[in-house]
């Protein structure tokens, strides 16, 4: 699998750097990042430089650089596995619209962990549908975008079976919590790779269930699975689940 590698200084592209130099069935043919120190035969600055052949892209960047990336993927016919979070509804729109076209896969969290925990909180919020529900996530201190996207796939998999619930984000004000709110709060701290809390309390009895994610090699791991399901699946919009399945 011939890979381009959109973010690639950053941690998670760095990380997935690594991970890919140890799969013998993968290799990064180019890497795109603004913050390169200097443009070379496969390091360059933006996606217009690329040249070589690839089969997918993996993207861990920056959601400024939807437009610019989505475009680059419907006029390559290149799948892609959306790793970046904190997209805008409208950005949101643009990818998943790109899906007709191209593979798209679009996770807020590629953790196999994360997947498996949205399946149990809907079972759970299903099984006490009058439960109080909060989610708590917690990350290291220069994560930009809040709540994080894991949070937010966590409260829309328990919205999927709660359909009146409100999303409550850092509640702060007078007056006693409503019935249909999910309450999701973002706590950032030190280098926290992502802790993920959902509390269910009936009032009698209290679920609490905990993913907490030991290194970001994990989501590594997930975007290379994730890119070899896509790239030999039709035009659509995957996730987890469907890599799972
Ligand atoms: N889906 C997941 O499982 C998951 C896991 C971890 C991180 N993330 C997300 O991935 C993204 C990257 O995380 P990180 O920790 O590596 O961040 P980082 O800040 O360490 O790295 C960002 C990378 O994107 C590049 N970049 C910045 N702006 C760009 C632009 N406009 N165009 C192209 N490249 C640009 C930077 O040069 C750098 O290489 C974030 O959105 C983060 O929330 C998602």
């Amino acid at each position: 699998m011939r890979v381009l590698l959109h973010g690639a200084t950053g941690r998670m592209g760095r990380a997935v750097i690594d991970k890919i130099a140890a799969d013998e069935n993968a290799v990064i043919v180019e890497k795109v990042s603004p913050d390169f120190e200097a443009e070379s035969e496969d390091c360059h600055f933006t996606l217009d430089g690329c040249a070589k052949e690839a089969d997918v892209v993996i993207d861990f960047s920056n959601h400024a650089s939807t437009k610019t990336l989505i475009d680059y993927c419907v006029a390559h016919k290149l799948p892609v596995v959306v790793c970046t979070t904190g997209q805008t509804d409208e950005e949101k729109a643009y990818i998943k619209a790109a899906s007709a076209t191209v593979p798209v896969f679009y996770s807020g969290n590629m953790s196999l962990g994360i997947a498996v925990l949205q399946d149990i909180a809907k079972r759970a919020a299903a099984a006490f549908p009058d439960a109080d529900i909060e989610i708590i996530e917690m990350h290291h201190n220069q994560k930009l975008d809040v709540p994080s996207g894991t949070a937010l796939m966590l409260a829309n998999a328990i919205k999927s079976v709660r359909t009146a619930a409100e999303f409550v984000i850092g509640r702060h004000e007078y007056g006693k919590r409503r019935k249909e709110e999910i309450g999701i709060h973002s706590i950032r701290m030190g280098n926290e790779v992502g802790t993920h809390q959902i509390i269910i309390s009936s009032g009698t009895e209290t679920i609490t269930l905990k993913h907490e994610a030991e290194t970001r090699a994990l989501f590594a791991d997930g975007a290379v699975v994730a890119a070899k399901f896509l790239k030999d699946q039709p035009a659509g919009f995957y996730d987890m689940q469907d890599a799972l399945k």
